[in-house]
């Protein structure tokens, strides 16, 4: 029921026109869930990264995720607004980030094949043998976008966009079973934005990221000089977008 609240129905008519299915030339290998993008909601990344976050407790705001509560137990970043201690709109920010998990979440599952309808909950136990990896691509979803706030600042303070955590694409990965038989079911790479895409603009993602599981306060870690090559995939319209890193840390 849920879900059907939060997904229009236009937007299930969308569905299956932003994921297509990548095809591999490795005929040694079956591949498997391998769809475009191949983790939820990384077309978003570059988006996301480039807005400006602001910190929330989230124990004020779980009652407003209808989604994403079963996943989200740290402070969370929501879009920053200048007047922090608006409640109500806070609120409002929460329940469009839950949405937006929410939609991704049953884009791609439908697009892995897998029916969302079965698992409109995730984070409910199901005899399905697929739960495992519905609630895994809805915990990529919601770290997507709600994403943590790992810094102990106030309320409202502004914060850096937090990028999913390698711990979770790698249990993404391995609960689904996830094979694309290339690159591209890696969780970390990171690419030298001067990487020949001379007229491509994607600022802010040449920053180092502190990036790290939510729950868990690793140290920084140093971007590695790499020769990894950027990825494309595409947002909704059809468009490229660049991926010069992946969603765990570097
Ligand atoms: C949470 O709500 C309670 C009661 O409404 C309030 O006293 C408290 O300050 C709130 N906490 C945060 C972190 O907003
Ligand atoms: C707080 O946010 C709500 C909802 O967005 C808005 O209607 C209201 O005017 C805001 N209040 C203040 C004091 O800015």
């Amino acid at each position: 029921m849920i879900m059907r609240q939060l997904l229009g129905l236009a937007l299930l008519r969308a569905a299956s026109g932003i994921l297509r299915e990548l095809y591999t030339t490795n005929a040694a290998c079956k591949a498997q869930y391998c769809i475009n993008p191949v983790f939820p909601a990384l077309q978003d990344l570059p988006r996301l990264e480039k807005q400006r976050w602001g910190k929330h407790s989230y124990t004020n705001l779980t009652k407003f995720m209808k989604f994403c509560s079963g996943a989200v137990d740290y402070n969370i970043a929501l879009p920053f607004i200048d007047a922090s201690h608006n409640a109500t709109r806070t609120q409002e920010l929460a329940i469009a980030q839950d949405r937006q998990a929410a939609q991704t979440y049953f884009f791609h599952l439908s697009a892995m094949g897998i029916e969302p309808w079965d698992h409109e909950n995730p984070f409910e136990d199901s005899a399905s043998s697929d739960r495992a990896c519905a609630r895994e691509v809805a915990r990529m979803a919601c770290f997507t976008y709600l994403p943590a706030a790992i810094h102990s600042v106030p309320d409202g303070a502004e914060v850096r966009y937090h990028r999913p955590c390698d711990a979770s694409c790698q249990s993404f990965l391995q609960t689904c079973g996830v094979e694309c038989c290339d690159e591209s079911t890696t969780c970390t790479w990171s690419a030298s934005v001067s990487a020949n895409l001379p007229e491509l603009e994607v600022p802010g993602l040449a920053a180092p990221s502190s990036t790290c599981c939510p729950d868990k306060d690793k140290d920084t870690h140093d971007v590695q000089q790499s020769t990894d090559r950027p990825r494309h995939t595409q947002d909704q319209n059809g468009h490229d977008v660049v991926l010069f890193q992946g969603p765990g840390p570097f």
